[in-house]
């Protein structure tokens, strides 16, 4: 099988680093890539944008892709399913209408609503004054959240008044663009959260294993969120019957409501959940892709071949697969990003120690990196804002904690910045 892979993140590296392994891929290409998936073997980066659709159908076409996996919301949301399909292509992630039940909170909210699946109570506005209204009769603590997608920061927890009320007029007034025009707030729910990334081919839907992402920048889950700063896999709190529970009061109804509209939608649906005192799963959020860093800490306990399961969402075969089948053990990952993310932060500064960092036993995808030509030899240079994912395997929590760890010891870049305390709920 030939693989086309859209994005240049952590996670199209840990999508691409697992095509590779399999047999039954013969050559990945990911569009546009990174300095990461630079250097896979049987993986080629292609120098396309990921906007620009009729480029990539040609070169699909050129090459005889096989299978396109598409990593980032953005693309999706803009439609690149469809077109691809439309030009005859197979394609794991949903059109441009599944897209909104991540590329906006109010129809997402909506959605669950109409289906009555178990989430917080919520409210949408388009006027700053009845926002602030609301928030004070409703009180503190309470979630502003961006309607449109704002790269995971479109969302504010706010504990006072002040602080609601500046995250509306930061929003209404322009801070995420037209995304932040349109505002939900939200009930604040508490409990601890969990990351679903649930495979569909449209009929079917089954369950990947848990993880937790680490949202805050600050160690103890502490100041401004994040696209994500480190997950685990499995989580301990998701037993058998409380994934049970998901499946057939959240993904199986979320499904159905997506067939109701008309909608066949075929690639992840990712519920972001709290669990809540009680035990009750509610959704805080739906994603219509793979997260990212969670399916970097999922992949490496993955043995089914990636592709057989994303060809068969594709396809539209899901349920002809026996279960997905998994390795035993913990999976960790870290981000190692760069200093002053999630605000403004330098780029370009030289990566040192990766070499030593693999001989650890740990896999380093790379995020926000770029293989910088310009100098003879090239050298590995930061590009983003969340740089490294540094990524093991164990036994057990301990085990694979102390590798990435270990790992990162080794790795030096300016200004890098991660959290010492990723699974701290686990170890
Ligand atoms: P989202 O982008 O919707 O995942 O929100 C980002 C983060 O904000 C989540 O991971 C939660 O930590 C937090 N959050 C979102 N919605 C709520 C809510 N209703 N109650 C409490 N925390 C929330
Ligand atoms: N790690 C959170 C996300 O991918 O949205």
């Amino acid at each position: 099988m030939k693989v086309l892979v859209i994005g240049s993140g952590g996670r199209e590296h840990a999508l691409c680093w697992k095509l590779v392994q399999s047999a039954g891929v013969e050559q990945v290409f990911c569009l546009p890539g990174n300095g990461g998936t630079a250097t896979l073997e049987r993986c080629q980066n292609v120098a396309l944008k990921s906007d620009d659709f009729n480029a990539i159908v040609q070169f699909a076409q050129e090459q005889g892709i096989d299978l396109v996996i598409v990593g980032p919301e953005l693309p999706l949301s803009q439609g690149i399913s469809d077109r691809l399909q439309q030009a005859g292509l197979l394609v794991f992630g949903p059109t441009q209408a599944g897209a909104q039940i991540e590329s906006s909170k109010a129809w997402a909210k909506a959605l669950m609503q109409a289906a009555g699946i178990p989430t917080a109570q919520a409210q949408v506005f388009t006027d700053a004054a009845a926002a602030h209204a609301y928030v004070q009769a409703q009180g503190v603590p309470i979630v502003i959240k961006a309607d449109g997608l704002a790269a995971g920061k479109g969302v504010t927890v706010a504990t006072t008044l002040a602080m609601a009320k500046t995250a509306i007029d930061e929003a209404m007034s322009g801070k995420f663009g037209a995304a932040g025009r349109t505002l939900v707030i939200e009930e604040c729910l508490v409990g601890e959260e969990v990351s679903v990334l649930a495979l569909t081919d449209g009929q079917t839907i089954r369950p990947l294993i848990s993880a937790q992402d680490h949202k805050r920048i600050g160690v103890g889950d502490t100041g401004p969120n994040t696209g994500g700063m480190g997950a685990y896999a499995p989580v301990p709190l998701m037993t058998p019957a409380l994934a049970e529970r998901v499946q057939v009061e959240i993904l199986h109804p979320t499904l159905q409501a997506l067939q109701a509209r008309g909608i066949d939608y075929r690639g992840v649906l990712y519920a972001g959940l709290i669990i809540t005192p009680s035990g009750v799963p509610k959704v805080i959020e739906f994603n219509c892709r793979f997260g990212d860093p969670e399916i970097q800490a999922i992949l490496p306990l993955l043995e089914t071949p990636l592709e057989t399961l994303c060809w068969a969402c594709a396809q539209g075969s899901l349920a002809d697969l026996p279960p997905i089948q998994w390795r035993s053990g913990a999976s960790a990952c870290v981000v190692m990003a760069a200093g002053g993310y999630p605000g403004d932060y330098r780029q370009g500064d030289i990566i040192t120690g990766l070499d030593a960092a693999a001989q650890t036993g740990a896999v380093v995808f790379h995020a926000g990196t770029r293989l910088n030509t310009a100098v003879d030899p090239p050298t590995l240079v930061t590009s983003g804002g969340r740089v490294l994912a540094v990524t093991a395997v164990g036994d057990t929590f301990d085990q694979a904690f102390d590798r990435v760890y270990g790992a990162i010891a080794q790795i030096d870049f300016a200004d890098r910045y991660y959290r010492s305390d990723i699974g701290y709920r686990v170890r």
